[in-house]
């Protein structure tokens, strides 16, 4: 290839790779290139654990926060006669079929020494708050898959409030109850997901 014919597939590919750069510029500039806030396929990645998976979507119980205040005791310690096959609820009680339940309110979930829990129990973790309480007690089996506790749970809102507030008490000293914006909270939570 003589001189001139290297400089005009030079002068070629020059043009070529100018013209590339020209399109990329062009490209960029019709088509602004940016990070999008969200990604406009929303890809639902659930952030529960496995074992939360598995469990059926139950409704959320009804609120009971603003109930506990004004709630009345008497009537749940009648309620407490439905758990007394299986459960002590005094300073000192033992085990019986269910752990001893003295100080339940804030206690660790599966927390009772020595008691052989279900898996489910041992292994659902936190601490046993109103709210749990709450949900727990309207119908065992849905909030804790697998537990082991035989029993069908207080339909009632006004019975659940009453038990906890009367469980509340079975303590050496009484968890504090709900402030105004945990109630408000819960409330708020309430209304969005069921
Ligand atoms: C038929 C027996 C039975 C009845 C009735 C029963 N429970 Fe239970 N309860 C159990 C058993 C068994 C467990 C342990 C469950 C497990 O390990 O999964 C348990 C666990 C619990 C726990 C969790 C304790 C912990 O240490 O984490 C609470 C709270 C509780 N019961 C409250 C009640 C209340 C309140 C009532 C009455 C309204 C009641 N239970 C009625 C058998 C019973």
């Amino acid at each position: 290839m003589d001189e001139l014919g290297f400089n005009k597939l030079f002068a070629g590919f020059l043009m070529a790779g100018l013209l590339l750069l020209a399109g990329i510029k062009l490209a960029e500039v019709m088509v602004p290139h940016s990070d999008l806030a969200e990604n406009a396929y929303k890809i639902e990645v659930p952030e529960t654990s496995a074992v939360a998976d598995a469990a059926p979507v139950v409704k959320a119980p009804e609120p009971i926060l603003a109930m506990l205040a004004d709630a009345d005791i008497a009537a749940g310690e009648k309620l407490s006669k439905k758990c007394t096959a299986c459960h002590l609820f005094n300073a000192g009680g033992d085990a019986k079929v269910g752990p001893a339940l003295w100080n339940i309110v804030n206690a660790a979930k599966g927390g009772s020494e020595g008691f052989g829990y279900s898996a489910a129990l041992a292994g659902f973790g936190g601490a046993w708050d109103y709210a749990s309480l709450n949900a727990f007690l309207a119908k065992p089996k849905a909030y804790m898959p697998g537990t082991k506790m035989n029993f069908v749970g207080l339909k009632k809102v006004t019975d659940r409030a009453n038990m906890i507030a009367w469980l509340r008490q079975q303590a050496d000293a009484p968890a504090a109850l709900p402030s105004a914006d945990e109630i408000t909270a819960e409330t708020a939570a309430n209304g969005t997901d069921s």
